[in-house]
């Protein structure tokens, strides 16, 4: 894993993850570690607080690197899929040496979070926000086969919902 990318600066928005090796669309990128499950919200620095969370169904991950470093884009080339309770990153197309990588945070998203969007893709949305259902309908149809089972699981009424416009 620690071949597949880089941590460096990102024209986005301070440090990103790039891409060591070429990806082939559907190839393993990394896996997220999400051995660092959080017990006490008191305990976290600001800076924890404020970027490393990452909140699941039953559990709050303090991230760790390089996969805290991956920032958002409109135009994702990444996504994550959980397999035998292991988070793994797939490339949702292919990737060139290089490249940053992305996901589409909304995706499997359930928060109130937003920031202004320097993802510079044609599709940029220019503010981030952090619920997958506020998403236009042709968006969220065109994620449903990259949601993760965690999130299809907990949000199954509105996915059914949603299955039935597709
Ligand atoms: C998990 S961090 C990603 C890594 C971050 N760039 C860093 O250096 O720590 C998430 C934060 O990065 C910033 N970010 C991620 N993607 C962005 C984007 N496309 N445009 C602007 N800011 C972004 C936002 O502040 C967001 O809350
Ligand atoms: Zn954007």
């Amino acid at each position: 894993m620690a071949n597949n990318v880089t941590v460096k600066q990102s024209p986005m928005q301070g440090k990103g993850v790039f891409a060591s090796k070429h990806f082939d669309k559907g190839d393993f990128v990394l896996t997220i570690d999400d051995s660092h499950v959080v017990t006490d919200e008191t305990k976290l620095t600001p800076e924890q607080h404020a970027f490393d969370l990452d909140y699941l169904a039953d559990r709050t991950i303090v991230m760790q690197s390089p996969e805290k470093f991956i920032n958002h884009s409109c135009d994702p080339n990444v996504y994550v899929k959980t397999e035998n309770n292991l988070r793994n990153i797939y490339a949702m197309r292919e990737i060139a040496e290089g490249d940053e990588i992305t996901y589409d945070y909304s995706v499997n998203g359930d928060n109130d979070g937003t920031f202004q969007c320097h993802c510079g893709s044609k599709n940029c949305r220019k503010t981030y926000q952090g619920n997958f259902f506020k998403l236009p309908t042709h968006l969220q149809l065109h994620y449903l086969p990259y949601l993760d089972t965690w999130f299809l699981d907990k949000h199954k009424t509105e996915i059914e919902a949603l299955s039935k416009q597709a």
